[in-house]
């Protein structure tokens, strides 16, 4: 049968050490589309790293810059985005996503996620005080949030990122979003 593609672009949401962006390349190169990332975006246009913005210029300003980039990074055509994990939580986001896409939330329990960040330096979130009680306070102040996305699908430590794609996939020919 025919490959299958997007009728709208996809943007994958959920938090960090989720896989989105793993995970949202994977898509984008089983669905022949192109694959954007947001934070990848950012750190392009300001020429450092995210936690360098942030001790830069500070949260808000990141978040500003984040707005525009997705913004700008849904006009063209279907593309698989993936967010940072703070980008979904702001209602003018949601709106402004909701209007042009179709939004998955990758679904990783704590210890998964824990798992996956414990040993990166790379979220400045994550670079103060305890970083477990960070990210569970984060985890379980976000996840009602998330909980707002069209689609949730949910990641095990034992699916590779390709069965995640899949999986993806599924839930999007499952609500008639692929062509
Ligand atoms: C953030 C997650 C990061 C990055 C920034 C803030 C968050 O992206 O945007 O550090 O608020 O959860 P990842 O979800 O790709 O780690």
């Amino acid at each position: 049968s025919p490959a299958q593609t997007l009728i709208k672009p996809v943007v994958l949401v959920g938090m960090m050490g989720a896989g989105k962006t793993a995970i949202g390349g994977a898509m984008a190169r089983a669905l022949g589309v192109p694959f954007l990332d947001s934070d990848e975006a950012l750190v392009e246009a300001a020429n450092c790293s995210i936690a360098e913005i942030f001790e830069r210029d500070g949260e808000e300003f990141f978040r500003a810059r984040e707005s525009e980039v997705i913004a700008r990074l849904l006009d063209g055509a279907p593309a698989v985005l993936s967010t940072g994990g703070g980008a979904y939580l702001s209602a003018d986001n949601r709106a402004m996503i909701a209007k042009r896409a179709t939004t998955v939330w990758l679904k990783a329990d704590l210890a998964l996620l824990w798992e996956r960040v414990r040993h990166k330096t790379t979220r400045p979130l994550l670079r103060t005080g305890d970083p477990y009680a960070t990210l569970k306070d984060i985890y379980e102040a976000r996840t009602p949030i998330y909980a707002k996305a069209d689609l949730a699908v949910e990641a095990h430590a034992s699916y590779s990122i390709d069965q995640m794609a899949a999986r993806v996939i599924d839930a999007l020919a499952g609500a008639n979003l692929l062509k």
